[in-house]
């Protein structure tokens, strides 16, 4: 019988009493004690290497959660090895059976492995107990159970056939591992990158981001739980490029599935390059990488303001501003503006930042020193910035038990300040006010301003400049929200990517995806 499609995973509110919020503070508080080893896994076995880091708490930097074994590349070497010794036995088991073991993943999430991967994300990553629900919980589970339908229509299209002639597509993996490379800002993204090839038929070695191994062990575990053969997925954490470089040397990568910056993309497209002489076939490349995510206001949002400043400041604050969706560049119009500002003020300072524990919080901590150190500085370029940069709401850090910064918004006269182009991947969110009367040439600038496509949105009840902006900004965004902040993309109703520098926009949660993780053959039978 065929699985009915997926419904998305219902948001669980977390409220006090509520017997989800019991669970995840008894999880929360065994997990903040037990300062657990997290071994490099190979073909099922997990390695000690003693090569070790601690993984502190980015709200409460002193506090150590884990000591994190790192890979070398000799442990590449093995888990190569033993990718290619399964993968014949992974590919030949039936769809249906494969499939039978992420929604079973999918279900062990739903239920028991629920408060643990939210835990670790909160812990590990320091997301609120919403912020890791709608991630290590939703969008995880959402992933595992649409790829899993959207693999079953992607093996049923097959082309036409004759009475003479049967003509098939035989949906085989590619040829060799994929490369799965994951970013700390989602416990989902990581979940995706490595399960959506397995998912094809495909073997994966998968280097978790170091500021987010503690939840990515959870997802080891969980794979592992719901059934996943041995060597179908490894786990390499440890150091980019001393896992990188073997990895991309090697004549078997079949593809990469990469999250995480543009300047690490690049650099692995042109080791790729330099390595194509090597390669048995030509390596698929999936990236999503940088964004610099817009909101766009016009004067005829002017009846909903507050909807607009929410924008602002869920769209720019949650998760600190590290979701590669976040809005971090608004353009508004003067006759909006000094009512915003005050909407934006107001809100901000109601915003209560700390220990993601405590559920009265609705901001943590940066990931870690690097970032709190990037956001500082650019805060600093704003203080400096005389006439040119107003600080509006925030410009403060401290780090003095973790890498906090305050919500903050740089009203900007120049359009092309670096606050306004580049990404910053913090709270940090940059406002330039455009005369009323200049609409369309302020939609061509924020068209240029920057060198990425990721997200962005437009507030307007206009529908001529809602058609307008749609128009203009067409390439500016893979994903283009109308009266609705720029981040939240749901697995199944908004397929997410983006394309410039944002990446190869092969929309994660997709058909268009999961296509990418397959190397077909057309087959032709005479009668
Ligand atoms: N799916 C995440 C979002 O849209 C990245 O915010």
């Amino acid at each position: 019988a065929r699985v009915p499609p997926p419904q998305n995973e219902p948001i669980l509110p977390y409220t006090p009493g509520a017997p989800e919020r019991t669970a995840l503070q008894a999880t929360l508080q065994r997990m903040a004690s037990e300062r657990i080893e997290i071994p490099v896994i190979i073909g099922g076995k997990h390695i000690r290497t003693g090569k070790t880091d601690p993984v502190r708490m980015p709200h409460k930097h002193s506090h150590v959660l884990a000591t994190l074994h790192e890979a070398d590349a000799s442990h590449v070497e093995q888990a190569i090895q033993n990718a290619l010794s399964v993968k014949d036995e992974w590919a030949r088991i039936p769809f249906t059976e494969r499939a039978a073991i992420f929604l079973r993943a999918a279900e062990l999430l739903a239920t028991r492995y629920r408060p643990i991967l939210n835990a670790a994300t909160m812990l590990g990553q320091s997301k609120t107990a919403h912020q890791a629900e709608i991630d290590a919980a939703c969008e995880a589970i959402d992933f595992l159970r649409f790829n899993v339908h959207f693999a079953e229509r992607l093996l049923a299209e097959q082309p036409l056939s004759s009475p003479q002639t049967w003509n098939l597509m035989d949906y085989r993996p590619l040829d060799g591992f994929v490369f799965a490379v994951a970013p700390f800002n989602f416990t989902s993204i990581t979940l995706n990158l490595a399960t959506a090839p397995a998912i094809m038929g495909n073997v994966v070695l998968l280097k978790p981001s170091s500021t987010s191994a503690f939840s990515s062990w959870y997802i080891m575990e969980l794979l592992r739980e719901a059934g996943l053969p041995d060597g179908v997925i490894n786990f390499l954490p440890g150091d980019g490029p001393t896992i990188g470089n073997p990895a991309l040397a090697s004549p078997h990568l079949g593809g990469i599935h990469f999250t995480g910056s543009t300047p690490t993309f690049q650099g692995m497209w042109r080791t790729v390059g330099e390595n194509i002489h090597r390669y048995k076939q030509y390596p698929r490349l999936v990236g999503e990488t940088g964004g610099k995510d817009f909101i766009f206001a016009h004067a005829s949002a002017a009846d909903d303001v507050d909807a607009l400043a929410t924008a602002i400041v869920r769209g720019g604050f949650e998760y600190q501003g590290q979701k590669c969706s976040a809005a971090s560049r608004v353009y508004v119009p003067e006759s909006l503006w000094p009512k915003l500002k005050a909407r934006v003020q107001e809100f901000t300072a109601e915003l209560r930042m700390g220990d993601v524990t405590d559920f009265r919080n609705f901001m943590g901590a940066v990931i870690d020193e690097k970032s709190f150190k990037r956001v500082s500085s650019y805060i600093e370029l704003a203080k400096q910035g005389g006439s040119e940069a107003t600080i509006i709401t925030g410009g403060d850090a401290d780090r003095s038990e973790g890498w906090f910064v305050k919500p903050t918004v740089v009203q900007l006269t120049n359009p092309r300040h670096r606050i306004m182009q580049e990404e910053i991947f913090a709270p940090l969110v940059g406002v330039h006010v455009y005369p009323d009367a200049r609409f369309e040439e302020t939609l061509r600038e924020c068209d240029q301003t920057a060198a990425y496509a990721l997200t962005g949105a437009v507030f307007a009840r206009d529908r001529k400049a809602i058609s307008t902006a749609m128009r203009e900004l067409r390439g500016t965004a893979g994903n283009f929200y109308i009266n609705d902040k720029p981040t939240g993309a749901v697995v199944g109703q908004q397929p997410f990517g983006g394309s410039r520098n944002s990446g190869t926009n092969d929309k994660a949660g997709s058909m268009l995806n999961l296509v990418r993780w397959t190397s077909p053959r057309t087959i032709k039978e005479n009668f």
